[in-house]
């Protein structure tokens, strides 16, 4: 199989990965619940990986380092943790379903909500941000890149707009973390989403939010933390606040090593692999006739990706064909990102989309390359 479907999950892991999440399957406790050698050990290789973590994103304090299963879990505690009705929330027409669903069920509680238009190209007038500040604008909420056209949003622009009106900045980095450089203190960025399972090459089932300090959060589960306990509410401290039961140790073992192997191999190096295929492979399929490709490639960075139609035929038609005939995963549809399709003019065709790892190949590129070609001549 070729593997083009990273943005929905890394399939190649580093072995160091796999061997730290075994290793703790053999040895971890559950951690900050029990003082002995599996408990503390599972509680220092937890706060290890917050800390690995903490340096990767720049967050000034590895305790604001608070895991959940995936980006999901950690956009809806940033969301629901900052926002109520009384407030009101900008967003994009970039997003997915991760964000616009909290979003969406806030506003039908009462909460403000407004959209950044994106072009058919998915990209945005960034003048739109400030257009649609009100006085009770408490948070921006937007991804860093679409995961749909690749496209990424210039968060130091959006964040200068948001803290000059006194209001939040939450990133979604599903599609960027591991794979952007990114210092969530030199950018700026209030609340910093991510999951482990894509550009970190982590577990899937390991995610988190880094949240800046001073920014208060209201906990979204409450439960049990293994400290307080006759307390009758969720700790206060960070980042107890924001997790309750038992934390996935097995996974942010792995997710412990996948930073590492990160980290050693400098995540500059690893993304300009990746961008290097992605544009391989756009200019090979751009030049085909027939081929529409959705995006601006002409900005850099922007997430490994390029989601492509050819002629009217239905997407989900073509990534059948692209696996069954040529072993080429992809995913078509609407990879829950409906306003997206709708800015591109996709709502109905749904588009297929190739995402690419550091772990793919130049051949596996071309045999890409000649696929579409196949499909749009038959
Ligand atoms: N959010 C993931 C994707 O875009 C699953 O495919």
């Amino acid at each position: 199989m070729i593997y083009l479907d990273n943005a929905a999950t890394t399939l190649h892991k580093p072995s160091a990965v796999i061997e730290a999440v075994v290793n703790a399957m053999q040895s971890a406790g559950n951690a900050a619940r029990g003082a002995h050698g599996a408990s503390l050990g599972a509680a220092g290789m937890v706060y290890d990986t917050r800390q690995k973590l903490a340096a990767l994103f720049g967050c000034p304090r590895a305790d604001h380092v608070a895991f959940t299963a995936n980006a999901t879990g950690a956009l809806n505690i940033a969301i629901y943790g900052l926002l109520g009705p009384n407030d009101h929330a900008i967003t994009t027409d970039l997003e997915h379903n991760s964000v616009l669903r909290p979003l969406y069920d806030l506003e039908e509680r009462g909460m403000g909500l407004d959209f950044v238009s994106a072009d058919r190209n998915g990209c945005v007038n960034y003048n739109e941000f400030e257009a649609l500040m009100k006085p009770n604008t408490k948070a921006i909420v937007c991804t860093h890149a679409s995961n749909l056209t690749g496209n990424a949003l210039d968060v130091a622009r959006i964040v200068e707009i948001a803290h000059r009106y006194g209001a939040y900045l939450i990133v979604d980095a599903a599609q960027s973390a591991g794979s952007f450089s990114i210092n969530m203190t030199e950018m700026g960025i209030d609340v910093l989403c991510f999951t482990g399972h894509k550009g970190l090459m982590g577990p899937q089932g390991t995610g988190g939010l880094c949240v800046r300090p001073g920014v208060e959060l209201r906990p979204f589960m409450r439960g049990g933390s293994g400290v307080q306990s006759h307390n009758k509410h969720q700790p206060v401290n960070y980042p107890t606040r924001l997790e309750a039961g038992t934390l996935n140790s097995h996974g942010i073992a792995g997710l412990g090593a996948a930073v590492d192997y990160l980290t050693s191999k400098g995540v500059e190096n690893l993304y300009r692999i990746e961008y290097d295929l992605m544009m391989q492979f756009y200019e090979g399929v751009s030049a085909i006739d027939g081929v529409t490709v959705y995006g601006d490639f002409s900005a850099k960075p922007r997430a490994a990706i390029v989601s492509l139609n050819i002629r009217d035929y239905d997407s989900s038609m073509v990534a059948d064909a692209l696996y069954t005939d040529y072993g080429i995963a992809t995913r078509a549809g609407a990879h829950c990102a409906p306003r997206m399709h709708a800015a591109l003019g996709t709502t109905e065709q749904g588009a297929v989309r190739f995402s690419f790892s550091p772990f793919n190949t130049e051949k596996e590129i071309r045999s890409a390359i000649d696929a579409i070609r196949q499909i749009s001549i038959e």
